[in-house]
């Protein structure tokens, strides 16, 4: 039986087939992103660099010896490669279990494509088990949450975290979420919301899955 981080490091080896010869491949965080920079630096002379979706990784990836551009000097990078918290079918996920979603989508958005590395623990039906991670304005903390009420569900506040952005993460927890690209946008719209964890709207493109028979790769 493979260990769940056995199955990590099985999805984060694939992910290299996708990083392009000489390019500045963006990096996302997690245990498994963890797995994937690991992978890189056995690539490092094959890339130019990285470009980082937190402090975290771009520390563990200068510890590798692999150059960290900043997203503006990169411009648009050809692959983005990051864990998820849940993913469906559709390759709509839930992100921002380690705090660092609003880089995340940053980072994704200006990539051409998003390569999903997950265990397969991590593939749902519907999304909403995990808490929704959305990154908050502190001045806006309550009154964020009385609109996340309304939308029905529990707001928690993080506690004692604080993101890479200076900002509060508010998870809510007991969302069934049916629709989560009218919910991201809803979500979006309320005032003093930076970003939430749905990637919906922008999903993955391609997810390789770390299962007990071998990754499998899922597209939409
Ligand atoms: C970080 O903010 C998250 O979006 C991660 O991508 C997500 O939590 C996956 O992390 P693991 O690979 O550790 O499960």
């Amino acid at each position: 039986m493979m260990s769940q981080d056995e199955l990590k490091r099985a999805v984060a080896k694939a992910a290299i087939e996708y990083v392009p010869v000489d390019c500045i491949v963006g990096v996302g965080t997690g245990s498994t992103a963890n797995f994937f920079i690991d992978e890189l630096a056995k690539i490092k002379h094959k890339i130019r660099g990285a470009v980082a979706s937190s402090e975290a990784s771009a520390k563990r990836l200068l510890g590798h010896g692999i150059e960290v551009f900043s997203l503006n000097d990169a411009g648009s990078l050809p692959v983005y490669v990051d864990g998820a918290d849940e993913i469906t079918r559709h390759l709509h996920m839930i992100k921002g279990g380690g705090g660092a979603l609003t880089r995340e989508k940053i980072v994704a958005a200006a990539s051409k494509k998003f390569i999903c590395v997950c265990d397969a623990s991590k593939l749902v039906d519907v999304l909403g088990r995990f808490p929704l991670p959305v990154e908050v304005i502190p001045m806006a903390r309550s009154s964020v949450a009385r609109q996340l009420v309304a939308l029905g569900g529990q707001p928690i506040l993080r506690q004692g975290f604080t993101t890479d952005n200076g900002n509060i993460i508010i998870d809510v927890h007991g969302l069934n979420i049916m629709n989560p690209v009218e919910l991201e946008a809803t979500l979006d719209h309320i005032a003093g919301v930076v970003t939430n964890g749905l990637f919906a709207r922008r999903g993955a493109d391609v997810l390789l899955l770390g299962t007990p028979e071998g990754v499998k790769t899922m597209t939409v």
